[in-house]
């Protein structure tokens, strides 16, 4: 199979491609099956200046996310005995998953050697407001993580306030560079490349999306394998991976680096710059971005036209 592309198609014919015990690192992003259809909810003509939004709100991903309970059970049961093929001894899988049905996975992947190692976290520091307000903002998304085989598992423990098993950070309006509905940050997914793989493994992503995973690992200096079933997703991972990348400074996670908002700069990269004393976070290889306008700004206050995120050059 080629490595470092991205390969259109249903990943369930395409895996046969992949030799077994071949991969480094799985990290993944499936069907959750939460989409309703044409529910996309207007926001921008809402009184509270909170809620409103130019953009809907969308909860109809696409058909892709809109299958019976059976055929979803049945299909996330095929993928996974899949990726459990394909994994190396000692290699990792990451995969997002909806929090009825994440322990599923792991009850699956165990008949095939793959221990379950914890449940990630992703908490969302600017969830989206609640417009009734008769539960909690849904302000989680959690991803399991397991092991295969007996040997160790590849592991880079970082400094021990690194390694808590949750990320905060914002939601897809404020990091988003595609339109994909579901685009996951960049932050995230660096943060476990790091963590479970090495320079030069192989990384697969049979649900690629707008292809972060891709973007990600080709950062880091990992190789990838990214599947991807439509046509219009596979042409944004494309793009994406053919941007140039400048070298800046990029924030670990937000309003993580103790620096005030209004200090933070997305924008004009450096090629290269000096790393202030104190300053945690890490030099990350990112697209140059822009600050977007409209992303959710409100929750530090700041409107969005003055919030600028990341490093001052
Ligand atoms: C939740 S999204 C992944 C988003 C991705 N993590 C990102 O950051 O952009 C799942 C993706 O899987 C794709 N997909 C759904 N069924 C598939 C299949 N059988 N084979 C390959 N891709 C599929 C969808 O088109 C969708 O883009």
């Amino acid at each position: 199979m080629e490595i470092n592309k991205v390969i259109r198609g249903n990943c369930l014919d395409l895996f046969k491609d992949i030799s077994d015990n071949s991969i480094d690192l799985i990290i993944t992003d499936p069907p959750y099956n939460i989409s309703k259809e044409n529910d996309n909810r207007d926001r921008s003509k809402l009184n509270s200046p909170i809620m409103r939004r130019e953009s809907p709100l969308r909860y109809d991903f696409g058909k892709w996310d809109n299958m019976s309970r059976d055929d979803f059970i049945e299909f996330t049961k095929q993928w996974l005995k899949e990726c459990c093929r394909v994994l190396k001894d000692g290699g990792t899988i990451i995969s997002f998953f909806n929090k009825e049905d994440i322990s599923l996975l792991g009850w699956e992947a165990k008949q095939f050697g793959i221990r379950t190692r914890t449940i990630f976290t992703w908490c969302k520091s600017n969830p989206v407001p609640s417009f009734r307000k008769v539960n909690y903002l849904s302000a989680t998304e959690y991803l399991w993580i397991g092991s295969k085989g007996t040997k160790s598992w590849t592991f880079n423990f970082k400094q021990q306030k690194e390694m808590k098993n949750y990320m905060v950070t914002a939601n897809g309006s404020v990091y988003k560079e595609t339109e994909h509905p579901t685009e996951k940050p960049k932050l995230l997914i660096k943060h476990l490349i790091d963590i479970h793989s090495n320079k030069g493994d192989l990384i697969l992503d049979c649900f690629g999306g707008s292809g972060t995973t891709a973007i990600c690992s080709k950062e880091l200096g990992r190789n990838f394998i990214l599947f991807e079933l439509s046509e219009d997703y596979c042409k944004m991972a494309e793009k994406r991976l053919s941007q140039n990348v400048l070298l800046p400074l990029d924030i670990k996670q937000d309003g993580g680096n103790g620096l005030p908002p209004t200090l933070k700069s997305v924008g004009i990269r450096p090629t290269s710059v000096d790393v202030p004393k104190g300053f945690e976070g890490r030099i990350l290889l990112v697209k140059q971005q822009e600050v977007k306008s409209g992303c959710d700004a409100n929750d530090d206050g700041i409107p969005p036209s003055t919030k600028v995120t990341g490093y001052p050059a």
